[in-house]
């Protein structure tokens, strides 16, 4: 009998995605694995029905497909009520949000489930091509741009007509990881003048092989801001200080800022407070990617729009899902990337080791127990 994967569609609110493409349906068939995939899950994405069957995976309720799975996939972690029917031993996998679901994932080891959260899928070299967070944070930054843009009353790029000559806009990045990268060559691309700060000083070259310029806090101790597997970390007082002082000056006169910065496991740091808003000029647009994660940026409201001191702040949750298209396909090759590096043949199915680095690090419920060391140490004493 070949393994059965299930495709489950979403019902988290405000999910577009989807956790497989014809593309990737075709390839766990060539595995010799059994693709079902629940009616309607491409729908949001702009994937039918009819393109899920045509690449050979067949179609059903959430009860058919979950019937005799030994793979489940999602985009967001499903609710454990609506896994009914699953088999015990399956493996789940989505992006499970294990420290906010705690919940759901105790509920996921109750029903006997393997859950692995692809999220903290380790950052090593092997396991960039299955690394949701890179995927998912470069469309991201992609869009924040683009919205950026929208919202402001202003043309991007330097324009010389008959009418006279149009400034190009200034575009401020502040944190520079996978979403900060994408969002500096963006605005690149749409003609602005870019400049773009991190803690981590080994941005500094990456900016500028952007064609951005690096606004660096020089000559204070915490500047090497960098942890494990090239994570910022928390700074020191001193060095918040001259950055603030820095990028008082330069914020004052910036059209449009991202900012993305973020520091595992901790809420957002602050970077822009309601006095530094206030010294903007009115009409410029902040975009704050870190919303969801308590914001970078004063006043910042998740999922939502406000003005302040007559500059809009947009505050979005999710960006990846305003582009449910690209966003289920890179997710969908990174879920199928991870299986594919796990095949055996032999058995039939991925053989996932308990010792290996990228099973450790995503594992987190097995045999009826949550198993994952760093969700372990999340949790609250006692
Ligand atoms: P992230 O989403 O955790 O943070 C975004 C950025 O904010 C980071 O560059 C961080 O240094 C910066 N930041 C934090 N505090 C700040 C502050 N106070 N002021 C200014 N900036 C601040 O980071 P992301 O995007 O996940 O990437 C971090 C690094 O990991 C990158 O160098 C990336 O290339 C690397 N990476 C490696 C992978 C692999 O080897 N498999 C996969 C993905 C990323």
């Amino acid at each position: 009998m070949a393994l059965k994967i299930a495709v489950l569609a979403e019902t988290a609110p405000g999910e577009t995605r989807v956790a497989a493409i014809a593309e990737t349906v075709k390839k766990y068939v060539a595995l010799g694995a059994q693709v079902a995939v629940e009616e309607g899950a491409g729908a949001a994405a702009a994937i039918g029905d009819g393109e899920f069957a045509a690449a050979g995976a067949s179609l059903g309720s959430r009860s058919a497909v979950l019937a005799g799975a030994g793979i489940i996939l999602g985009v967001s972690g499903p609710e454990p009520d609506a896994l009914g029917g699953a088999e015990r031993g399956a493996l789940l996998i989505g992006a499970l949000d294990p420290v906010r679901r705690g919940a759901a994932i105790e509920a996921y080891a109750a029903a006997g489930l393997q859950a692995l959260a692809m999220e903290w899928m380790p950052r090593i070299t092997r396991a960039q091509s299955m690394d949701v967070l890179s995927s998912q944070s470069n469309l991201a930054g992609y869009k924040a741009v683009i919205d950026g843009a929208a919202a402001y009353g202003r043309a991007f790029p330097m324009m010389m007509t008959a009418a006279g000559t149009i400034s190009p806009a200034r575009v401020f990045v502040m944190g520079v990881g996978v979403a900060g990268l994408q969002a500096i060559a963006t605005a690149r691309r749409l003609g602005a003048q870019v400049t773009a700060t991190d803690v981590r000083s080994a941005t500094r070259e990456q900016i500028q092989s952007l064609g951005a310029k690096p606004i660096f806090v020089e000559n204070v101790a915490g500047i090497e801001g960098e942890g494990t597997g090239g994570y910022a970390t928390e700074t020191s007082e001193e060095y918040r200080r001259a950055q603030a002082e820095l990028v008082s000056g330069h914020l004052a006169k910036q059209d449009i800022v991202i900012t993305t910065a973020l520091i595992p496991g901790r809420p957002a740091p602050r970077l822009i407070a309601d006095a530094q808003i206030a010294s903007m000029r009115p009409g410029s647009v902040i975009v704050d990617l870190a919303a969801d994660a308590g914001g970078n940026v004063e006043g910042t409201r998740v999922g939502e729009r406000v003005e302040r001191h007559g500059v809009t702040i947009l505050g979005p949750a999710n960006l990846a899902r305003s582009l449910p298209a690209d966003a289920s396909a890179l997710f969908a090759r990174n879920v199928y990337n991870f299986l594919a590096a796990f095949w055996d043949g032999d058995a039939g199915g991925p053989v996932l080791p308990d010792d290996d680095e990228i099973v450790r690090g995503i594992r987190v419920t097995k045999d009826g127990a949550v198993v994952n060391e760093r969700l372990l140490a999340a949790r609250p004493a006692g």
